[in-house]
């Protein structure tokens, strides 16, 4: 399922890996946040390394729906609500840096980008009382939010929120850029290349690949949710999918862009691409792993957009997961355990196209010995407010990971699943992974090599699925992304 973005994205020269090289800092992702993090070492001078485990812009960047907005949803007042209107105020302020300099990143190296109006609306009388609590959140914050119900929607509203002169763009014309500009600067981009360990040697940092190491003064982990474990930061993130439909419109669409704050969340936008203009509808999430019939949430995002809206059946369909924070804002930083030199960056909630650059601004002053713009905001590792969240997801974690364990051996059955299907069976008293997408019939151990959770099917997706951290591996087993650095273990 290729997003509209990865299908129509410029080609993007990478470089080879050589083994043994050097650099002042590696930056581990290709993604919005490890390009612009690699881009702005580069231009004071650095010499850095990209290394991207699959092509860039593969995982979430690439899936994203890329609105580049201060209106967010609800979650100015989630921040402010979790810790004060000060540290809601730095968030926007930080978006705010971080959606400047994305736009004119964009205007000096020509991707083009369209201003909008960003909105957030309620249908329900419940959603209104939340788009309320926002306006507040957002005004005490600074950021000058109009009320009307007045929208282009072809349903009424209880409640509505606009922001103006936001933005939307083709993220992977942006990764391209950066692409460019990095090797430009004698910055180095290889993509195929998963890193699998981070070590301490002495002053310096060891990148360790399959193909080989690198040496460097720094690390960042721009890999959505950080690789290393010694981070914590699986514990601290909740893996949250949702679902994305490009479809190509007959007539007069909402042109600005449209979120609604009532579960599960509908986003809209425009988007231009091959000469096809499109409306673009997301939502309808849940977190990893955790929903039965996945491919029902894409059928019925597909309905919902073709019953409000002039459009075609959908042209594109794809999915993608980001990482909600308990701290309600990102962690970016040093990793807090044994991670001197190792930076990360993860927990943007669906809201990186702001918060990975700002995350990027962040992160590359810090390797360069310079005042963090971001201030105070942004802390590596959770701090006392999070606990009551992180116990809640923890235990929800745990749960999982029992039903999974006992779900999983207490099946067994011989036939091969249906295609498009797969189960977890017993075999030997282990839990087994057999699926059948085209034709095949795969057997892979139904143990995430991550921490062991069990997985479940993803049939929207055809994949493999954590529930406990969000790790996924295609039907051969192969990894796609999340905290693990492996494939699945033979059956
Ligand atoms: C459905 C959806 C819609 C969204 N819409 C919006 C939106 O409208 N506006 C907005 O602001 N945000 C949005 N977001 C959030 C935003 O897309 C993400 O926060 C952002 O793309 C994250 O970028 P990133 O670079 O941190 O991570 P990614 O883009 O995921 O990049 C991480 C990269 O690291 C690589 N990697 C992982 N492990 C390794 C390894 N071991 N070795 C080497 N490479 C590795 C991966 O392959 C990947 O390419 C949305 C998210 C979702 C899921
Ligand atoms: S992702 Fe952690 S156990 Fe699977």
């Amino acid at each position: 399922m290729p997003s509209l973005w990865i299908d129509t994205a410029p080609v993007i020269p990478t470089d080879t890996f050589v083994p043994e090289s050097s650099f002042d800092t590696v930056v581990v992702g290709a993604g919005l946040t490890g390009l612009v993090t690699a881009v702005l070492l580069a231009r004071s001078g650095q010499r850095v390394a990209v290394l991207e485990a699959r092509t860039v812009g593969a995982v979430t960047t690439g899936n994203t729906t890329a609105k580049v907005s201060l209106l967010q949803g609800s979650v100015v007042s989630g921040v402010a609500k979790h810790h004060n209107t000060g540290t809601a105020t730095e968030y926007v302020n930080a978006n705010r840096r971080g959606q400047d300099w994305l736009l004119q990143f964009c205007a000096d190296a020509g991707v083009s980008y369209e201003t909008r109006d960003a909105w957030t609306y309620a249908v329900s009388a419940q959603g209104a009382a939340a788009v309320v609590e926002e306006r507040d959140a957002c005004r005490a914050a600074g950021l000058p939010v109009q009320s009307s119900v007045e929208t282009e929607l072809p349903f009424p509203v209880e409640a509505a929120l606009k922001l103006p002169d936001q933005a939307q763009f083709h993220p992977l014309e942006a990764l391209g850029a950066l692409a460019a500009e990095l090797r430009q600067r004698s910055g180095v981009l290889v993509e195929g290349s998963r890193v699998t360990e981070v070590l301490h040697t002495g002053e310096r940092v060891r990148v360790v690949t399959a193909a080989g190491d690198l040496d460097a003064g720094s690390v960042v982990l721009a890999t959505g949710i950080p690789i290393l474990d010694r981070g914590g930061y699986f514990a601290v993130v909740k893996p949250m999918r949702s679902y994305a439909a490009a479809f190509p419109i007959t007539g007069p669409v909402p042109e600005d862009m449209y979120l609604s704050v009532d579960q599960p969340a509908k986003s809209l936008r425009t988007a231009e691409a091959g000469g096809t203009k499109y409306l673009l509808a997301g939502g309808n999430g849940h977190p990893v792993g955790r929903a039965a019939h996945t491919r029902d949430r894409l059928t019925g995002l597909s309905r919902w957009a073709q019953e409000h809206f002039s459009v075609e059946e959908a042209r594109y369909q794809w999915s993608a997961q980001d990482y909600q924070p308990a701290a309600a804002v990102p962690y970016v930083g040093e990793l807090p355990v044994l991670g001197r030199r190792i930076y990360a960056a993860t927990g943007f909630n669906k809201w990186g196209m702001t918060n990975g650059v700002a995350a990027a601004l962040s992160i590359s002053s810090r390797i360069l010995g310079r005042p963090d713009p971001a201030g105070g905001l942004f802390k590596a590792r959770i701090s006392v407010p999070d606990a009551v969240t992180t116990v809640k997801d923890n235990a929800e974690v745990g749960l999982q990971m029992v039903s999974g364990w006992a779900g999983g051996l207490a099946r067994t059955t011989d036939a091969a699943p249906g295609e498009g299907l797969g189960v977890v069976v017993r075999e030997g008293g282990s839990p087994v992974a057999v699926c059948t997408v085209n034709g095949v019939t795969t057997r892979r151990s139904a143990i995430c090599p991550h921490l062991h959770g069990i997985l479940t099917w993803n049939d929207a997706e055809t994949s493999w699925d954590c529930p406990l951290h969000g790790s996924r591996f295609a039907a051969s087993g192969e990894l796609l992304e999340g905290p693990a650095t492996r494939g699945l273990n033979p059956a």
